[in-house]
């Protein structure tokens, strides 16, 4: 293997808050440790299309408090292509890159992963995403600030929810993993949450309804995991307006403002550490990993651990909302 004298790093796919305090972090420990750092712009749009910047340690100050990406972020159908790929790893020669940091979230490390093992290219992944849906970590980073923007916003509808009376559909983001939306229940305390990972099992409307949720309740309020195939939050009032039609239902779609705002202490920290850890193990040969987190440890998961084993939801997760929403 070639010695690493240049690392590039670039974000891709939905931003998280997080993403500049890793990126400041990947930045500071490679300069640290003696080696070149590359932005890349736009993700792997920005290898494709030569969008690239000498970083210093200045380049990455002032941003760790910051939500999205100095970077900008992008999903680039070009780099789903065999030739797309082999533009990209021109570019990225030609640029004197010999080794990559890629901070994303499931469908980024796929195309990492296929990157690495056609170019023999050393490149290492970082856990970006608010949906928390890598397997082999704990957390993702941006998972902790979509957590608690979601529960700010529930307990504002929970205030309006109440003096109507009223039963609120919350939906949060999570790209079909039910972590937000299972999360974001026991945090604010609402009382079902709708979530992929059970819809095989349960019909989770009719189970709340029998569990007369609304008896010694005056407003009730159900997180609902984005589902395109079910319809999500829209397509459950749908239901309740013709199954159920006693219930005063309404949606609220939190949407893309789950993927803003300054991130919490937790995601900078997380950030941080997986950052600098991605410079330790490109430094150790490590290649074709991502770095995650289990108990509080750092550990090298490989990306096809990382992408294609989800963690499940256990139904003890599940049972907690029911218990504590009697
Ligand atoms: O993967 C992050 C995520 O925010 C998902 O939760 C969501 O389904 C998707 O990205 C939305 O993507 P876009 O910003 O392209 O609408």
């Amino acid at each position: 293997m070639a010695h690493i004298k240049c690392i590039g790093v670039l974000t891709s796919g939905g931003d998280a808050p997080g993403m500049n305090a890793a990126i400041r972090a990947v930045t500071r420990a490679a300069i640290y440790n003696g080696y070149r750092v590359v932005g890349i712009k736009r993700g792997y749009y920005g290898l494709v299309y030569n969008e690239m910047e000498e970083f210093t340690s200045r380049s990455v100050s002032n941003i760790i408090h910051h939500g999205g990406t100095i970077l900008k972020t992008a999903r680039c159908k070009e780099f789903t292509t065999a030739e797309g790929r082999r533009i990209a790893h021109d570019n990225m020669v030609a640029a004197g890159i010999d080794a990559l940091v890629v901070i994303g979230g499931d469908g980024s490390l796929s195309g990492a992963r296929i990157f690495a093992e056609e170019f023999d290219v050393p490149v290492v992944g970082l856990p970006g995403t608010i949906d928390n849906d890598l397997g082999g970590t704990d957390m993702t980073i941006g998972y902790d600030t979509a957590l608690n923007t979601i529960v700010d916003a529930v307990d504002k509808i929970r205030d309006t929810a109440t003096s109507h009376e009223r039963l609120f559909f919350v939906e949060v983001m999570g790209h079909m993993a039910g972590y937000l939306a299972l999360n974001g229940a026991i945090a604010s305390g609402a009382e079902a949450a709708i979530i992929p990972e059970m819809e095989t099992e349960i019909d989770q409307l009719a189970d709340l309804v029998s569990r007369g949720f609304r008896k010694s309740k005056n407003s009730a309020i159900v997180l609902v995991a984005e589902n395109p195939e079910t319809g999500g939050a829209l397509g459950l009032a749908e239901r309740v307006k013709r199954e159920f039609p006693e219930y005063d239902a309404r949606v609220t779609i939190l949407g893309h403002l789950q993927r803003g705002g300054s991130p919490t202490a937790a995601d900078r920290i997380l950030a941080s550490r997986m950052g600098a850890q991605a410079i330790t193990a490109l430094c150790e040969g490590q290649r074709n990993v991502m770095i995650g987190i289990k108990n509080g440890e750092l550990v090298y998961v490989p990306f096809s651990k990382a992408t294609t084993n989800k963690r499940s939801i256990e139904a003890a997760q599940t049972d907690i909302v029911k218990i504590l929403s009697i």
